[in-house]
């Protein structure tokens, strides 16, 4: 009986551990680069091919691609400034979203550090300004796992 009262602790314990530190929606550091766009069709993908994953998603630079490690991960891209002359504040007042990783922005043609897709980076800054600086970080408490 008592055995079993300790694994009952032992299992509860557990499960608020689990909820604080695998619920919890904490980030991982921020890193700076910058954000391009990418326009449709977003197939095929790298991560998932010919299956449509929505047009919250980016195409990430190799670094960040980590042969594919990065598939299904979200990140949250922060627009920072602009980096031309043309368009100086390209930033929106809620310059911020979460695209999930479906693509790896190709090593010879990338010129960012996340390639967004239009509609993503049309959500956080004037598409015309073509290259923004940005704040980015993964959150670790989601990951599309159907890859
Ligand atoms: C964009 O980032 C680069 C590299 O950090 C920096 O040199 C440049 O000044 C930034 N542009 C603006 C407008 O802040
Ligand atoms: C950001 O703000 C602009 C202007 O207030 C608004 O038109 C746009 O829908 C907002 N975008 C998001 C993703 O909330």
């Amino acid at each position: 009986m008592a055995s079993v009262f300790k694994n009952f602790i032992a299992s509860s314990v557990m499960t608020l551990l689990c909820f604080s530190l695998c619920f919890y929606p904490f980030a991982l550091a921020q890193d700076s680069g910058t954000a391009t766009f990418n326009t449709p069709p977003y197939v095929p993908s790298k991560c998932y091919g010919y299956e449509d994953r929505g047009v919250m998603i980016a195409a990430a630079s190799e670094g960040i691609f980590n042969n594919g490690e990065a598939c299904g991960l979200y990140y949250q891209v922060t627009c920072v400034s602009g980096t031309n002359e043309g368009t100086p504040f390209p930033c929106l007042d809620n310059g911020s979203v979460v695209v999930m990783i479906t693509d790896l922005c190709p090593p010879d043609s990338c010129r960012g550090t996340i390639d967004l897709s239009q509609e993503a980076f049309a959500s956080i800054a004037d598409p015309n300004s073509g290259v923004i600086n940005i704040s980015y970080q993964q959150y670790v408490y989601i990951k599309d796992s159907r890859n």
